[in-house]
């Protein structure tokens, strides 16, 4: 069973758009369903100079529990340094909602992949040098995402048309 509070956030999920311009996007798949997540990030700084998560959004095509993690990472990480929301797991969002039925926990993968995958398309757009544990995470991130594409390639085609036409 889902909780109240993973039933709040999929029927009113927060931070649920497309952003216009974004620092950095994150596009993740799940290889157990072939349901895909944009994540969109807008950097800014906090009072002393830190890079911090000034606004984030996110696009799902995906079950309950990937839409209730969606939603609640995008309030976990908005307003935290960079470094702080490389930092947050799937374990900590499930926890956040209260936790997630066992069979579902791979779902959250998206959530924490995508948040992963915008912040790595922000540095090493910016940067010279990404931290090496993010660069590592990225690659097996970019793995898994090729067998997403192999396994369901048509029904990520239809995600991204749907995508670029919202
Ligand atoms: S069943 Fe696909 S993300 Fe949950």
């Amino acid at each position: 069973m889902y909780s109240e509070k993973v039933k709040e956030h999929f029927n009113n999920p927060h931070n649920q758009r497309k952003m216009e311009n974004p620092d950095g996007i994150g596009k993740v798949g799940n290889a157990l369903c072939g349901d895909v997540m944009w994540l969109y990030i807008r950097v800014g700084e906090n009072e002393d100079g830190d890079e911090i998560i000034e606004d984030i959004s996110w696009e799902t095509f995906g079950c309950t529990a990937a839409i209730a993690t969606s939603s609640m990472i995008t309030d976990l990480a908005r307003g935290k340094t960079i470094e702080e929301a490389i930092e947050i797991s799937n374990e900590e969002v499930a926890e956040e909602l209260d936790g997630l039925p066992p069979v579902k926990m791979h779902c959250s993968n998206l959530a924490s992949d995508g948040l992963i995958e915008a912040i790595y398309d922000y540095l090493s757009s910016n940067y010279d040098e990404v931290p090496e544990e993010l660069k590592k995470r990225h690659q097996q991130i970019e793995k898994h995402m090729e067998e997403v594409q192999e396994e369901y390639g048509e029904y990520v085609e239809m995600e991204e048309e749907m995508h670029s036409s919202s």
